[in-house]
């Protein structure tokens, strides 16, 4: 009897210890409850879309974001680690999604993979309000300041040529918005909304927003991943979730007090 219990307190012990270990060696997104927090990173410089507040990352995509962990279960960890870095680190698989107004293009999806669509953009030109600028083409010649490895970099690129010395790139897109006010630049390209928003917001700086449909293509953004990563569907379902439920249109509506198009947004995944 006694043998018997000490075989049963070693099987015991031994199931403990492979229980422990089982639950200790698998903290990846699986079953229910035990779903892994996910790193999310982002360049929270870019108002609207991720930007610092009383010490907070918040902003629209901030918004979809936590709206798609409570859908998907999934808890998020956001953190600001500037443009180049969150792309290092999608790269290098040391985060597990971004969010940050990023937008879909062939070059990107070489490296990276990307979920549907979730926002539409374009390029557009931030001047003085007694600029000569009128076009994309008046862009010849003059100095302009983007956002380094950003899309308005190549679009400004495409229109004056690559490496051009006019063309002056910075960190964040603040630093390029200073330097059109300190005269060392006569225009900012950039997203739209972003562009528009600062202007809107101070009028006192004299800024105009100038739109080129024929030189700026339409943009969408998308959660960017880390290629092959499985977090991809199960976020592009809850993604269309939000659209289905209203709750994107609710996000859409408290920060640009508009109606998304949504069926164009969704045209885009067939
Ligand atoms: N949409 C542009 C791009 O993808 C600019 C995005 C910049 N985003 C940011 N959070 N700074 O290149």
């Amino acid at each position: 009897m006694k043998k018997m219990l000490s075989v049963f307190s070693l099987v015991l012990a031994l199931v403990l210890v492979l229980s422990a270990c089982a639950s200790g060696s698998s903290p990846a997104a699986s079953s229910g409850t035990q779903k892994k927090t996910l790193r999310v990173v982002d360049d929270a410089t870019y108002a609207p879309f991720e930007y610092m507040s009383n010490g907070k990352i918040v902003g629209f995509d901030v918004d979809i974001l936590n709206a798609l962990s409570k859908e998907t279960g999934y808890k998020v960890q956001l953190v600001n680690v500037g443009w180049d870095p969150l792309f290092v680190e999608l790269k290098n698989k040391t985060a597990d999604m971004s969010i940050s107004a990023i937008t879909i293009n062939s070059q990107r999806k070489q490296t990276y993979d990307f979920s549907v669509p979730y926002f539409l953009s374009t390029n557009k030109i931030l001047v003085k309000k007694n600029s000569s600028i009128k076009s994309a083409a008046d862009l010849k010649g003059k100095v302009i300041a983007v956002q380094t490895a950003t899309t308005g970099q190549a679009a400004v690129e495409k229109i004056v040529g690559q490496n051009n010395p006019n063309v002056k790139k910075f960190k964040t897109i603040n630093l390029a918005i200073m330097e059109l006010l300190n005269g060392g630049a006569s225009a900012v390209v950039a997203d739209n909304t972003v562009i528009e928003e600062y202007a809107k917001n101070n009028p006192g700086q004299n800024l105009k927003v100038i739109a080129d449909k024929k030189a700026f293509a339409p943009e969408f953004y998308g959660l960017m991943y880390p290629k092959g990563s499985k977090l991809r569907p199960v976020f592009d379902k809850a993604v269309n979730t939000l659209y289905a439920n209203g709750t994107y249109e609710k996000i859409y509506k408290k920060w640009f007090k508009a109606s998304p198009d949504i069926n164009e947004l969704k045209a885009q995944q067939k």
